[in-house]
């Protein structure tokens, strides 16, 4: 290995420990024999090439990551033409839409896995597959811990959805269609036909929910090949680029390049302008926020508003804008859009990216395809398109996704003439979704086209991983007279691929006794735009009385643990907005080279 950029040489390769360890010799043959079993030749493993782990997110259980299996094949056909040698493993399954009680609460299970995966196997570097919505920071989350060469391989996005002429986007969709259905539009079968219009083919969500936001942001913070987060999942393109991934990581061990080496604060910052210009889903702040804690670099929800907000919506996708991942792509994709925000100074180009190269250099000249789908700076689709980091006697911390209120929200909340950024309304409160679907059609509760929904108890710790449902849809006799959307605020999430205005992931959460579980339906709140405020109004004696009572019953009460993950999670869980983080693990960084 004489090529220039090798900073290590045969003999610093991680993986001689296992393999050439003559100090060891019982643990040499050991490990060799029986890898030898299924074909790795003794010449591969004992020659000083670089051991190459793929981590296999695909399986039947996570059909959004399943093309992997077929893929990382492209991927081991690349290492093996760089020289190294791959072994693919499984990861934790992490499937969005089937996992109950929600597929959050298997992030910090597969990273932990992945963690002792990397750090306990023979491995030089990895390939991390990606897709889903979870599985994209699970990876970069352990690859910020261990720290071994890493690059991401997305499996790319699926198709565009058609009905007729009319784009289908999966995820939104289900929310709109879920409006029909309560509106009597369209019946039970209508409803299933219409939906799985929206997935296509093989690949993870069309729009920009939070599969896609997490796969772009991978690519924007440097962690994968440039362009290739959102190329479509069936596209030759895809398999192309599984091939260059494969030889590119092998060049990453020879040249040192680790994800800290990537994983800067310039890079998470860039991440956040990113995500805005994306009208990226609302769970990326949970999952860069934890993924910046793992790399020892503090991101804030303040972070979030101040280099965020101010930037405009470029990218028109559902569920922000009009078109899908395929016209995305073919507009230009990622580079397109970080080129526009970078002509305009809103990016740090100097950052290292798994290429070896500057973010500046994989960028530069890469013009938008398509200008309506791809918007000039100058032109943009919404003028602030970032999070708002609502602050307030509820919660410390609450993010609304500006880039998503409606005209008609607009026109209904935000624009008396008085006060044109705020308003104010009596509260309907739900303890959990069950809670939510038992009685939101309940007459008695008085809800109308004033109220605000609050739902509670969906947190972290509420709702072991936390519940994405604070978008609340208003009871069906309110839509069937035009209301279709209500203010909803809560201490969960909610899906990326949703277009509602919500407060969400209010932290710290009602189940640790924040000013959310003090709410009684009737209250009123306030909620102010522009101070970013929302309050509670009410007097603090009130108030006092009834943190007292709260504290008499024993706290907020939750539902019982259903498994251990559950119970051991819930112990050391921090909140939304410091990433739902497991506080004993962001402490370990650079583990494999203890
Ligand atoms: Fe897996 Fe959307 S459900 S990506
Ligand atoms: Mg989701």
């Amino acid at each position: 290995m004489t090529d220039s950029k090798h900073k290590i040489t045969s003999d610093q390769l991680r993986s001689r420990w296992w393999f050439d360890n003559p100090d060891h010799p019982g643990t040499t043959a050991l490990c060799i024999e029986r890898y030898m079993n299924y074909g790795v030749t003794l010449e591969e493993l004992t020659s000083g090439k670089p051991i190459i782990g793929i981590a296999q997110s695909g399986s039947d259980l996570t059909p959004c990551n399943r093309h992997h299996i077929e893929l990382v094949k492209r991927v081991k056909d690349g290492i093996r033409a760089r020289g190294g040698v791959p072994f693919e493993f499984p990861m934790h399954p992490i499937h969005e839409n089937v996992r109950r009680p929600t597929a959050a609460l298997d992030r910090n299970l597969a990273y932990l896995g992945l963690v002792e995966v990397l750090h306990g196997y023979p491995l030089d570097g990895v390939v991390l597959t990606t897709g889903c919505d979870k599985t994209t920071p699970a990876c970069l989350m352990a690859a910020a811990t261990v720290n071994i060469p890493a690059t991401v391989l997305s499996g790319g996005p699926m198709l565009n959805g058609w009905r007729g002429s009319e784009r289908v986007g999966s995820g939104t969709i289900i929310w709109e269609l879920r409006k029909r259905l309560a509106a009597g539009d369209i019946d039970y079968d209508e409803f299933l036909a219409r939906a799985t219009d929206s997935a296509p083919s093989i690949g993870h969500c069309n729009t920009m929910g939070t599969a896609s936001t997490m796969n772009a942001l991978a690519e924007v913070l440097g962690m994968s090949l440039p362009g290739s987060a959102l190329i479509p999942a069936p596209y030759k393109e895809r398999a192309a680029v599984a091939y260059s991934t494969g030889e590119r990581v092998v060049d990453m061990v020879w040249e040192d390049l680790r994800p800290l080496d990537i994983l800067t604060r310039e890079a998470f910052e860039n991440a956040i302008v990113a995500c805005s210009a994306l009208g990226g889903s609302s769970n990326a702040p949970v999952h860069i926020n934890a993924i910046a804690r793992h790399a020892g670099v503090e991101i804030t929800n303040d972070d979030w508003q101040r280099l965020g907000h101010g930037i405009p919506l470029l990218a028109n996708v559902m569920p922000a804008g009009a078109y899908l991942s395929e016209e995305f792509h073919r507009a230009g994709g990622v580079p397109a859009v970080l080129n526009e925000l970078s002509s305009a100074g809103h990016l740090e180009g100097r950052v290292v990216t798994v290429n070896g190269r500057t973010l500046a250099d994989n960028i530069d000249g890469c013009e938008t395809g398509d200008e309506d789908v791809i918007r000039r700076y100058a032109n943009p689709l919404v003028q602030h398109a970032g999070f708002l980091n609502l602050k307030g006697n509820l919660f410390d911390s609450a993010l609304m996704k500006t880039s998503v209120i409606s005209a008609d929200f607009h026109r209904r909340f935000l624009s008396h003439p008085d006060d044109p950024q705020a308003f104010e309304g009596a509260v309907v409160v739900f303890d959990g979704a069950e809670d939510y679907h038992a009685r939101i059609d309940d007459p008695t509760l008085g809800i109308d086209e004033n109220t605000i929904l609050v739902m509670r108890g969906a947190g972290p710790i509420g709702h072991p991983g936390g519940a994405e449902v604070v978008n609340m849809q208003p009871p069906e006799a309110l839509i069937r007279r035009g209301i279709e959307s209500l203010p909803c605020l809560g201490d969960g999430r909610q899906s990326g691929t949703s277009g509602s205005p919500s407060i969400l992931n209010a932290s710290p959460e009602a189940a640790v006794g924040s000013g959310l579980a003090l709410l009684e339906s009737g209250d009123r709140i306030r909620i102010d735009l522009r101070l970013g405020e929302a309050n509670l109004l009410i007097d603090d004696e009130t108030l006092k009385r009834r943190r007292e009572r709260l504290a008499a019953r024993g706290g907020y009460a939750y539902p019982v643990h259903q498994t251990p993950w559950q119970e051991i999670q819930r112990s050391m869980v921090e909140q939304h907005d410091r990433g739902m983080t497991l506080a004993p693990a962001t402490k370990y960084r650079d583990v494999a080279r203890r």
